[in-house]
């Protein structure tokens, strides 16, 4: 019995966002307190075989949180305390939003899942990246950088370009947001041409290390035309995959019906092939995101390809101890596998 055990059913009672805020406020209310120190030295799995490079940076181990879940960079540092291995904050827009009216995110709990339609709310560029450069963690920090609701698709270039240089100073790498299912115009950003605009505005003013995030719901073709644009622009990586607007037949929970983005469970195996498909075609690193909330799922992604993986829906439903979990259970599965590291398990099913 874990102190979470005792929380999930309380916190389960109040309206999913709700619960986010609440415990949102509780992990910024512990950061850079000594509980903070004794949450990191219990929940952190320090392992030589855990730690992992890729784009030029240096994970502890490769479990991260996944955007969405510190939109405004105000918990890193307790994610850390956690134990993840990096944080991916944001979606950050060029101006604050407030976001689409609530309720706007469903649990699913009969089928571990969440369906979100945010719609980007966020503090915006100038806020968040002051914000990071007062962020005090080890960790890889990276920023999800999202179209403004009310530009153009035609002008999401310099919108993007805005984001990015209001928040470059503080993070470590940039994840282009081309795929959410949440906010206007999003389905024309993942066309060749519009992604090589931003890209192409981007790389120009010096993005780097520079991802990009894909939609489960893109047709295999589309998937290409996204890797010929990393090969093009020289990019760093793809963060596959984002929420899906997808149904599948096998959701039982009375939510399933509404509107938004579908995450968790259910989305597992389909994010994990499309890392698979990804990661086959291309030499970047590839972030696996998409139902993971077990060791057994982590290392299906990295065997399918995944340098390293993340994580949101499984917090919700697994807990604070998710990353350690994760962790010791991903070095026993190598042990069992014979391997010396992660970076060895990376793509040994392709
Ligand atoms: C998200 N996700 C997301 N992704 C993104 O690129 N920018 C964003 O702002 C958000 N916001 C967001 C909010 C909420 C409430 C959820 C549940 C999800 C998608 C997230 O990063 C991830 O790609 C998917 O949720 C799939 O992973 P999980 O949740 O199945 O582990």
């Amino acid at each position: 019995m874990t102190l979470y055990d005792l929380a999930k059913p309380l916190l389960f009672r109040l309206p999913p966002e709700t619960a986010h805020t609440a415990v949102h406020t509780g992990l910024r209310g512990l950061q850079a307190t000594p509980l903070a120190d004794r949450l990191e030295s219990h929940y952190q799995v320090t392992d030589d075989r855990l730690q992992t490079e890729a784009f030029g940076q240096q994970f502890p181990n490769p479990v991260g949180v996944a955007a969405g879940f510190d939109k405004n960079a105000e918990i890193s540092g307790a994610l850390q305390s956690l134990g993840f291995g990096f944080v991916e904050v944001g979606g950050v827009t060029a101006e604050p939003q407030e976001g689409n009216s609530r309720p706007r995110m469903f649990r699913l709990p009969d089928d571990e899942a969440l369906i979100n339609r945010m719609g980007l709310n966020n503090d915006g560029a100038d806020v968040v990246g002051r914000r990071l450069l007062r962020t005090d963690v080890n960790v890889p920090v990276g920023v999800n950088i999202a179209k403004t609701e009310h530009v153009a698709p035609a002008d999401a270039p310099a919108d993007y370009r805005r984001t990015y240089e209001r928040v470059a100073e503080g993070a470590d790498f940039f994840v282009v947001n081309v795929s959410c299912p949440n906010s206007q115009g999003f389905e024309e950003l993942q066309n060749r041409d519009s992604m090589a605009a931003i890209f192409e505005t981007l790389t120009d003013v010096g993005a780097s290390p520079l991802l990009v995030k894909l939609s489960p719901d893109l047709p295999e073709p589309a998937v290409e035309d996204a890797l010929n644009i990393v090969s093009e622009f020289d990019l760093d990586g793809v963060v596959a995959t984002n929420t899906t607007t997808e149904r599948p037949a096998s959701l039982r929970s009375p939510n399933r019906t509404e509107e938004g983005g579908l995450s968790g469970k259910p989305i597992e195996g389909e994010a994990t092939e499309m890392v698979r498909f990804v990661a086959e075609r291309t030499d970047v690193p590839v972030v696996g995101v998409g139902g993971v909330s077990t060791a057994e799922g982590a290392y299906r992604k990295i065997r399918a390809g995944a340098s390293l993986v993340q994580l949101y829906t499984g917090l919700v439903y697994r807990g604070p101890s998710i990353s350690q979990e994760i962790n010791r259970g991903l070095l026993e599965l190598l042990e069992q596998d014979g391997f010396d590291s992660v970076d060895e398990a990376v793509g040994a099913d392709l």
